[in-house]
């Protein structure tokens, strides 16, 4: 069996993905599927009783239901310092390898109905000398929601990267408006034009936090949403 994919892309570092992520697996698992969540490159990583891990793996492995032995499957590239892939690879003598991440990918979409893949920081972080994360994207052919972090400078960061999207001819499926700054101003003239300018449906409206919950959070999610949106890829 081949799982539904869908690939975490955000306006920037820091914007929600993780949050975003583990939201979606809990709404998806809610709806009786099997769900696991993948990271394919990630940057920072803390010795928990003497093994190296990193909090987005561990959040997104929290979120599925889907037991993974083999950590290589859910992460194939744990780099240890939190600076740009391509820089904390190379630093630790690592390559990225596109083929590797993608064999990783069908495995978990052997074993799994929905595959969450969170990417790292925004769509054209370089993960090597000659590689981005949207080359990631068009070698493992998945469609792509877009977190967008809801602060000033979101509207360009949103545009540019549904452009970059559409030029790859990938499919933008859904976007999804995360509050992280609870003072934005206009909020709601910026949402307006967000949903006027991108063409996609937005998924959910994430309220600001001060602890932000994934499962509660997955609530917002409408299921004749997620499964629309599966039912497509
Ligand atoms: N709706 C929200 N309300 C309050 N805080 C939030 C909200 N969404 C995210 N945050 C906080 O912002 C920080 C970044 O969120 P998150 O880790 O999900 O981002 P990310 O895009 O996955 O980052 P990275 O690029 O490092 O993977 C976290 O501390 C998270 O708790
Ligand atoms: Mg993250």
């Amino acid at each position: 069996m081949t799982a539904h994919g869908l690939f975490i892309t955000g306006t920037d570092t820091g914007v929600g993905k993780s949050l975003v992520s583990a939201a979606l697996l809990h709404a998806y698992a809610g709806l009786g599927y099997r769900v696991v969540g993948m990271k394919p490159v990630a940057a920072g990583a803390e010795q928990i009783d003497g093994i190296w891990s990193n909090e987005d793996v561990r959040q997104l492995r929290a979120a599925s239901n889907v037991a993974i032995d083999e950590p290589g499957w859910i992460n194939p590239y744990l780099l240890r310092q939190p600076v740009a892939p391509h820089i904390a690879a190379d630093w630790q003598g690592v390559s990225i390898e596109l083929p590797r991440i993608r064999d990783a990918y069908l495995h978990l979409a052997a074993v799994a109905e929905v595959v969450i893949v969170e990417g790292a920081g925004g769509f054209k972080v370089p993960l090597s000398a000659t590689r981005d994360s949207a080359d990631l994207v068009m070698h493992l052919g998945l469609p792509l929601i877009l977190v967008v972090g809801m602060r000033l400078g979101c509207l360009n960061h949103a545009l540019l990267t549904a452009e970059a999207i559409a030029a790859r001819g990938l499919k933008l499926a859904g976007w999804v408006a995360n509050r992280i700054d609870p003072r934005m101003a206009a909020i709601d003239e910026n949402l307006a034009t967000l949903r006027l300018r991108l063409d996609c449906p937005m998924l959910a409206e994430l309220p600001y936090a001060e602890r932000p919950d994934a499962r509660a959070m997955s609530a917002l999610f409408s299921p004749k949403k997620l499964e629309l949106l599966i039912s497509s890829t």
